[in-house]
């Protein structure tokens, strides 16, 4: 079998166009615009280059983007009293703390301090319990993304056997609970995981998202099924630097029924779900309903 390529690119433009839409409607008929402030402390290359994409692409929706750059050694205290201010500023639908921050920051309470109500990357332990318990949350942008990626493709997951390879808490668990909410049958497999080749070839969809480049070769894919590449890994291969998945792509290409590759798979949707989320948390926020197909 020759796998479809699943184009998260055009998918991700597809997800932009439907918010610049309904922002533009809001626009127009509430006299509102969402708000994503974005806070990035310290220096960190990859993280900077994220945030300017954030920037950019959250304007060309026509949404307010709002960036707050700190410095490298800020105090825990001055973060918390920005979030704190950030809480509180109607403007501000959406805040999202770029991680990993500092060893001197703490993580947990740091983003512990966003109003959960504004927290565009689910990350908060109060949306991690609603996802959990199958209420309205904020659902993590990568996580989000892929469902609606294989929601595209297959229409209803019902009853499908999913492998979630990676437990982290950005991607692997809200992942698996997505599919769950699904109605698949999850199994969340890791670095312990006991005979890993079977256990990915029983599923009908495999989530690869451990961060080890092609870790997953086309032999443990069951003919048919639909690989979804979470890695983005950074690679030198003869002299050239290139990027790859967790899964190699050219083997797992000639079993699956489907592969997102890498780049331009998984990659583009994590931030068309940033902005999606950011109008949802408008929406909310104002006591609109929420826009269609865009939440989980
Ligand atoms: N760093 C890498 N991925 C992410 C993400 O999805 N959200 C935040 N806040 N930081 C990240």
């Amino acid at each position: 079998m020759v796998a479809q390529v699943v184009d998260g690119k055009t998918f991700a433009a597809k997800v932009r166009a439907q918010v610049s839409d309904q922002v533009l409607k809001l626009k127009e008929e509430n006299g509102i615009i969402p708000g994503l402030a974005v806070v990035l402390v310290g220096e960190d290359p990859a993280s900077q280059v994220y945030v300017r994409s954030k920037g950019k692409m959250t304007v060309e929706v026509g949404m307010n983007s709002y960036e707050h750059k700190l410095d490298v050694d800020t105090s825990e205290e001055d973060l918390l009293a920005l979030i704190d201010q950030l809480n509180t500023n109607p403007a501000v639908h959406g805040i999202l703390v770029q991680l990993p921050l500092p060893r001197h920051l703490n993580e947990d309470l740091v983003i512990n301090s966003i109003d959960p109500a504004k927290d565009v990357d689910g990350f908060h332990i109060s949306n991690v319990g609603l996802l959990v318990t199958g209420q309205k949350s904020m659902v993590p942008c990568t996580p989000l993304g892929c469902l609606m990626m294989l929601r595209d493709h297959h229409g209803s997951l019902s009853g499908m056997d999913a492998v979630v390879i990676g437990r982290s808490n950005i991607v692997g668990k809200p992942m698996a609970q997505l599919l769950l909410g699904d109605s698949c049958t999850v199994t969340i497999a890791h670095s312990r995981t006991k005979d890993l080749p079977n256990v990915v070839r029983r599923a009908d969809i495999v989530i690869a998202a451990v961060g080890r480049p092609e870790m997953v070769p086309g032999d443990w894919i069951k003919e048919g099924a639909t690989v979804i590449d979470v890695g983005i890994n950074r690679i030198e291969r003869d002299g050239k630097n290139k990027l790859v998945g967790d899964v190699d792509y050219a083997s797992a290409a000639d079993r699956a029924g489907a592969i997102t590759p890498v780049p331009g798979g998984v990659g583009p949707m994590t931030i068309a779900c940033l902005l999606a989320n950011t109008l949802t948390a408008c929406c909310r926020a104002i006591g609109l309903p929420e826009p269609e197909g865009l939440t989980a």
